[in-house]
């Protein structure tokens, strides 16, 4: 009787002890930099257009291999527009729809201008195409700024 006694003591303290043990946590978010997305695939099909164009915007004598760099970008650009970016989980559900229609304006912004630097390639204006290469150098930048999860150094 003893022993039953206290076996049910133990009993009733484990089940004590689990009841204030913490609820199962839900995993943190993640939205870290440079995680495996569909956005950073495309990214990484931009990035290898853009550092080409870089390189040879300014050369009349490169414009054919240019116009095809530039419809790279465009597709990657394009391909990226309905994608949410993994930052959007770090951002207040009340605010979550406002700051993916703000990405989706950016990247449709950055589209445009890819569209114009295609046009001034197809007119032979390099100087032109440069100038708005550099623009969407800026847009990056600013769209990296606002959308992209923070580095973690
Ligand atoms: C020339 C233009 C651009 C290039 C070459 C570029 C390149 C890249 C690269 C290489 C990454 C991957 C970063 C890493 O793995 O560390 C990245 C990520 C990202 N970029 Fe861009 N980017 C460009 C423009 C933009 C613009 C205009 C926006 C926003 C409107 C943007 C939004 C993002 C976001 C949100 C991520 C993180 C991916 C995710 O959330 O899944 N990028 N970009």
């Amino acid at each position: 009787m003893k022993t039953a006694f206290h076996v049910l003591a133990l009993l009733a303290a484990c089940v004590c002890l689990h009841a204030e043990s913490p609820a199962p946590s839900t995993p943190a978010p993640k939205a870290e930099h440079g995680q495996e997305t569909e956005l950073n695939d495309k990214m990484d099909e931009m990035r290898g257009a853009f550092k080409k164009l870089r390189s040879q915007i300014a050369n009349p004598d490169a414009n054919a291999s240019s116009l095809q760099l530039v419809a790279r970008l465009r597709t990657a650009t394009e391909a990226s527009i309905p994608l949410v970016p993994e930052k959007t989980q770090l951002i207040p559900e009340a605010d979550r729809e406002k700051f993916v229609a703000a990405y989706m304006a950016k990247m449709k912004d950055f589209l445009a201008e890819v569209q114009k630097l295609e046009i001034a390639l197809q007119a032979g204006k390099n100087d032109e195409a440069a100038t708005i290469l550099a623009r969407l150098g800026t847009m990056q930048k600013e769209g990296h700024r606002e959308f992209r999860p923070a580095k973690k150094d």
